[in-house]
């Protein structure tokens, strides 16, 4: 069992994913805290509605930084998942939580770091796309890659029907990837 604390800014989605893999028993964690630096983000509505404890930091705040480092240390969290956060992390949380902070990306990164990756392959005449769960170090999707899932590209496709068949391929790789961490020999460590 690990305890998870999830970080976001937009609809939720992957959260709900996290939520539903726990109730079923795919995934052994606690979900202790969720963190959005926008309060009426989806992910915050999804997180009460399933009585996760939730905070809102605003990321203009001078001590931002300092304030979602606190925050997750009193959550007592093993690992930081961030799922639709579209805030940097900066030094002093990505040092205290050394290799446990991961990410999921739109694209099989790589290739297409950044905003509207889905959009990027597209637009690249690319015939496969994906996504990708990866380690968060100080750059823009950057850190290494730890799995990844392939999505075709349709002929058809449009910038929106991509983004919808990446997201069903994320709903199922997060949790998946959140597990074997559970199930990882390699320890956590503390904090
Ligand atoms: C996901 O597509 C993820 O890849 C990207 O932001 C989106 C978050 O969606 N980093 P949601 O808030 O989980 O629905």
């Amino acid at each position: 069992m690990i305890r998870l604390a999830i970080m976001g800014s937009g609809a939720g989605t992957n959260l709900c994913a996290i939520i539903a893999a726990v109730q079923n028993d795919q995934l052994d964690a606690e979900i202790a805290l969720v963190i959005s630096d926008r309060q009426k983000a989806g992910i915050i509505a999804i997180a009460e509605k399933a009585s996760i404890p939730t905070v809102h930091i605003d990321h203009e705040a001078a001590d931002a930084q300092n304030k979602i480092l606190t925050a997750l240390r009193q959550s007592r969290a093993d690992l930081v998942a961030l799922a639709g956060y579209m805030r940097i992390v900066r030094a002093p949380i990505i040092e205290a939580f050394d290799r446990r902070i991961i990410n999921i990306h739109p694209s099989l990164l790589p290739k297409y770091p950044g905003r509207k990756a889905w959009q990027q392959a597209l637009d690249a005449g690319e015939q496969i796309a994906g996504c990708s769960v990866h380690h968060v170090d100080c750059g823009i999707d950057t850190g290494e890659v730890i799995a990844q899932q392939n999505v075709p590209i349709l002929p058809n496709d449009t910038a929106a029907s991509l983004h919808a068949r990446i997201q069903k391929a994320e709903w199922a790789l997060y949790p998946r990837v959140l597990q074997s961490f559970v199930e990882s020999p390699i320890s956590l460590g503390t904090h």
